[in-house]
């Protein structure tokens, strides 16, 4: 069942160029229209929506946080992302213009469920990105939105958060599509960027080794950060979540701007500190911000270990070690960035002889509140 891999865990990793390429299929017409014919929202209330909230919990929250960076840039239409414990217990602005959207692998969350239902009864429309068929949560939603990444038994999400992410991208840019053609251009570019997307992870998953060797070398770590800025940022939240979830270690995801606001203070010699640089593509000075935190960490005595795309030489300077991933516009950079970061979870986890595929107190899917 495992294919010849040691853990589901590794082989869900390695799932991941056929988990992102079967979200992706079927989903446009010959002339590279998107046809989400799954969301059978009528087109007039689509195309009347002010804002969107992504409910969902853990990794699934994360995906959505990547979904609001991609999704008020393609769209223009705000996006908030709410744990969907806190959205449910709180007096939330909603109404017939908000379009919801639950992020679910397992669809059966009972925290995204109660969500989902307080959404509705307050005249929301929700769609739901869900992994599994027929389970609660798209059943309970106005329309579902599939992820097709297969059964993920691993209790650390891994291929399911690509294809949650890839899902967000395909509804971001179907609204974009339905909101008028000046964007028509950009989501051609996307979709074809998107196509490229597997292959690109085949790369990513040669890390594997380059990985292993850092975690052999840190293996009596107590505690790892990881600074990330735009989509950079979940992708460090997420990379923390895995190596508390699977090495009991505590982890911390920064938003690399808020270095300075406090968390600069717990840099000390030695100090493991993962960054996830963005590309060097457009965005104001972005990549070179990053470039200048990891230097505040390093200077500090931070052991830097740095994801960046091809090419990119300006972070050798300050980096203890590089991993280097294909270029992709930066918004679609978290399919590749975040493989690394699950691959040195997995490997902490499995030198401390820990069972990665069933870490204790947590439970694949939370059908409790
Ligand atoms: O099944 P769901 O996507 O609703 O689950 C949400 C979270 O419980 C889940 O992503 C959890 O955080 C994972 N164990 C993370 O690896």
């Amino acid at each position: 069942e495992k294919g010849g891999f040691a853990s589901f865990m590794d082989k869900e990793i390695h799932d991941q160029p056929q988990a992102v390429a079967d979200t992706l299929l079927g989903r446009m017409d010959a002339d590279g229209k998107l046809t989400l014919d799954e969301i059978h929202v009528d087109e007039t209330i689509l195309k009347s929506i002010d804002k969107m909230i992504v409910i969902a919990c853990g990794t699934a929250a994360y995906a959505g946080q990547v979904a609001k960076y991609t999704i008020e840039h393609w769209c223009r239409i705000p996006v908030e992302v709410e744990l969907a414990h806190e959205f449910r217990y709180r007096d939330p602005v909603v109404n017939e213009k908000t379009l919801v959207v639950a992020v679910s692998q397992s669809g059966e969350t009972m925290d995204t469920i109660m969500a989902v239902r307080h959404a509705r009864q307050q005249g929301a429309k929700v769609v739901a990105i869900c992994n599994t068929y027929g389970s609660t949560i798209p059943r309970e939603s106005d329309a579902a939105l599939y992820t097709h990444a297969g059964p993920e038994v691993a209790v650390a999400s891994t291929k399911a958060f690509l294809s949650q992410i890839v899902a967000c991208y395909l509804l971001g840019l179907y609204l974009a599509q339905l909101r008028g053609n000046k964007f028509t251009d950009e989501v051609r570019v996307i979709l074809d960027e998107l196509q490229q997307i597997p292959e690109k992870i085949e790369k990513v998953l040669q890390l594997k080794e380059q990985v292993e060797q850092l975690a052999r070398s840190v293996q009596n770590t107590q505690s790892v950060l990881f600074l990330g800025r735009h989509v950079g940022y979940p992708v460090a939240l997420e990379g923390a979540l895995k190596l508390k979830e699977l090495a009991y270690i505590h982890a911390e995801g920064f938003a690399a701007g808020e270095l300075k606001h406090g968390p600069i203070a717990l840099i000390e010699d030695g100090q493991l500190v993962f960054i996830i640089v963005p590309s060097r593509e457009g965005r104001d000075s972005l990549h070179a911000k990053v470039i200048s935190n990891i230097q505040e960490v390093r200077a500090r005595g931070a052991n830097t270990i740095v994801i960046a795309e091809e090419g990119d030489e300006a972070v050798k300077e300050y980096a203890s070690e590089v991993f280097y991933v294909p270029q992709t516009p930066t918004l679609l950079a978290p399919l590749l960035t975040t493989i690394p970061l699950q691959f040195f979870a997995m490997e902490l986890a499995t030198m401390k002889g820990l069972d990665v595929d069933q870490p204790r107190n947590l439970a694949k899917s939370v059908t409790v509140e």
